[in-house]
C-alpha cells in the first residue's frame, strides 16, 4: 500500500466484477445545435444569449463541444478508455421543440437513436438522463417547475422517451441534482432561470419536482417495465457536511445542513418514512409564522402523495465532489426576504487547507466521501449507490496531474466505504468525458478527460493525462500506480 500524503493509504482492492466505471455528459453542456433540425430553446438557452455578464468568459452552449455532429467521436474516445456505461441527458427541447408532446422533433429522436445504437454496437452501456436542467423555454414561461401542471408535462415528455428509446436504454434517471434547479435556478440566480425566491420559489418547484419524477417512476414501473425490464431513479448531489468543531451544536448543525441539502430531495423518495426531513417539517413552518406568513412556506405532502412518491427508486444516484465545515447558528434575526439558509440555521465553509481546485467552490477532501457514503447507508439502507458524478476542474491542462490526483484519492475514498463499510456502491462515473459549458463559468473552469480546443470551428479533443490513467484503472480495475 502507498502512502498518500495526510490521507493515508490508497485502497488496493478491486472493483468487483459487476461494477460499473463510466463517464458522463449532459446535453446543453455538449451537444451545441442549439437552433438546428428543429430543436426549440431551452431557458439555457435564453439565459445565455440575454445575459451574457453571467457567464464568466461570455460564452454560451450554442456550439459547446459539438457533439450534436461529433458524437461517433465522442463514442471513439470512450471505447479507447474501455469505459462501460456512458451517462449523458437528452434535451427537452430537442424531442418536444415546444416542451409539450403534441409535436415531436424526429431529427432529435434520430440523433438520440444514433447515439444510443452507437453506443451498444461498441458495448457501451447507455444509462439516460431525462432532465439536466435544460427547462423548454416555453415551459418555463408558464412558470417551469413552480407551475404544478409540470409534473404532467413532464410525464408526457417521460412516455415519449420511453417509448422511443425504452427497447434498447435500461438505465434511466429522472433528474440530475435537482438543487441547482430548484434552490439554485428559482431560489438563487446562479443557475438559469434565476428568480432569486429562495424560501418560498424554490420550496415549490422541489416539491412539483419531487412529484414529477415519482410520477415518470410509476409511469416506467407500470407500462414499459414489463417490456422493457430497467431500471429507473434519480441523482442528487451533495457534499459531505463536516462539523466545524466538537460542540453538539455543529454536530447537529451538520446534520440539519445535509437534511436542508441533501434529504430535503432524497427523504420523499429514499426514507423509509417518506416526506421532507423531520427536521425541515419543524423549522420552517416556525420560522414562517414568525415571518407574518399565514402559512408554512414548505408545502405539505398529503398522506397519499407520501406514500406514492416513497420508494420510487431503483438504486441511488448520487453526484458528489466535496466537503464542507457547518456551525450552528443559533438565533437568524427576523427581517428581510426568507431564505432556505435562513430557516436551516447554519453556515459552511471550507478549511483553507483543504487543496484547491480551479474552481472555489470545490476542495479536494476525499475521506467526506467515504463518510457521505457510510452517512448514505445509514440514513438510506442498503441501497445501491451509483456514483454519476464525480470529478476535478482545472483551466484546461493536457498535463492534468491535479485531475489523476483527485481521481486517485477519491477512487481510493469510494473503496474504503466499499470494503471497510459495506457500502453498497455499484457503479461510477467520471465527469467528464471532454472539457465542456461548465454553466456560469463559461469555459474556464474545466472538468474533462480530454481537452476540448473551444477556438477550433472542428472543436478538436486531446487525451489528458487521466485519460491515459482512467484507461489503465478500468483495465487493471483497481487504482492504478500501487500494488
Ligand atoms: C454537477 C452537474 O450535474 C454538472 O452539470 C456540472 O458540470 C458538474 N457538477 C461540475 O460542476
Amino acid at each position: 500500500m502507498e502512502r498518500y500524503g495526510t490521507y493515508g493509504k490508497l485502497n488496493s482492492n478491486e472493483f468487483p466484477g459487476d461494477f460499473l466505471l463510466g463517464t458522463a455528459t449532459a446535453s446543453y453542456q455538449i451537444e451545441g445545435a442549439w437552433n438546428l433540425s428543429g430543436k426549440g430553446e431551452n431557458i439555457w438557452d435564453r439565459y445565455t444569449h440575454t445575459h451574457p455578464e453571467l457567464i464568466l468568459d461570455r460564452s454560451t452552449g450554442d456550439v459547446a463541444c459539438d457533439s450534436y455532429h461529433k458524437y461517433e467521436e465522442d463514442v471513439a474516445l470512450m471505447k479507447k478508455m474501455g469505459v462501460q456505461f456512458y451517462r449523458f441527458s437528452l434535451s427537452w427541447s430537442r424531442i418536444l421543440p415546444t416542451g409539450f408532446a403534441y409535436q415531436i422533433n424526429p431529427d432529435g429522436i434520430r440523433y438520440y437513436n444514433d447515439l444510443i445504437n452507437l453506443l451498444l454496437k461498441n458495448d457501451i452501456i447507455p444509462l439516460v438522463t431525462l432532465f439536466h436542467w435544460d427547462t423548454p423555454q416555453p415551459l418555463e414561461d408558464l412558470g417551469g417547475f413552480t407551475n404544478a401542471l409540470m409534473v404532467e408535462w413532464f410525464e408526457d415528455y417521460a412516455r415519449v422517451v420511453f417509448e422511443n428509446f425504452g427497447d434498447r436504454v435500461k438505465l434511466w434517471l429522472t433528474f440530475n441534482e435537482p438543487k441547482q434547479t430548484c434552490h439554485e435556478g428559482v431560489g438563487g440566480d446562479n443557475k438559469a432561470p434565476g428568480y432569486e425566491s429562495s424560501g418560498i420559489g424554490d420550496y415549490l418547484c422541489a416539491h412539483n419536482l419531487i412529484k414529477a419524477h415519482a410520477r415518470a417512476y410509476h409511469l416506467y414501473d407500470k407500462e414499459f417495465r414489463p417490456k422493457q425490464n430497467g431500471s429507473i431513479s434519480i441523482t442528487i448531489d451533495t457534499s459531505w457536511m463536516e462539523p466545524g468543531t466538537n460542540s453538539t451544536a455543529d454536530k447537529e448543525a451538520a446534520e440539519r445542513k445535509i437534511a436542508f441539502n441533501f434529504g430535503w430531495y432524497a427523504d420523499p423518495i429514499f426514507h423509509p418514512n417518506g416526506d421532507y426531513p423531520e427536521v425541515m417539517r419543524k423549522l420552517v413552518p416556525e420560522r414562517s409564522k414568525k415571518e407574518g406568513f399565514r402559512r408554512s412556506r414548505l408545502p405539505e405532502f398529503t398522506k397519499e402523495e407520501v406514500k406514492y412518491i416513497r420508494g420510487t427508486f431503483d438504486f441511488l444516484g448520487l453526484n458528489h465532489y466535496t466537503t464542507l465545515l457547518v456551525k450552528d447558528i443559533p438565533e437568524i434575526p427576523i427581517s428581510g426576504k426568507p431564505s432556505v439558509d435562513k430557516d436551516s440555521r447554519t453556515e459552511s465553509w471550507h478549511d483553507p487547507s483543504w487543496p484547491p481546485s480551479s474552481a472555489g467552490w470545490l476542495k479536494v477532501v476525499p475521506w467526506g466521501f467515504t463518510k457521505l457514503l457510510v452517512w448514505l447507508k445509514h440514513r438510506y439502507g442498503d441501497v445501491p449507490i451509483y456514483v454519476t458524478e464525480n470529478g476535478f476542474s482545472d483551466l484546461g491542462e493536457i498535463d492534468d496531474q491535479g485531475r489523476v490526483n483527485y481521481y486517485k484519492l477519491y477512487l481510493s475514498a469510494m473503496l474504503d466505504a466499499m470494503y471497510e463499510h459495506k457500502v453498497n456502491v455499484k457503479a461510477y462515473a467520471a465527469w467528464s468525458l471532454v472539457d465542456n459549458f461548465e454553466w456560469r463559468d463559461g469555459y474556464v473552469n474545466r472538468f474533462g478527460l480530454h481537452h476540448v480546443d473551444m477556438n477550433d470551428p472542428g472543436r478538436k479533443r486531446t487525451p489528458k493525462a487521466s485519460a491515459e490513467y482512467y484507461r489503465k484503472v478500468i483495465a487493471a480495475r483497481k487504482i492504478h500506480g500501487i500494488d
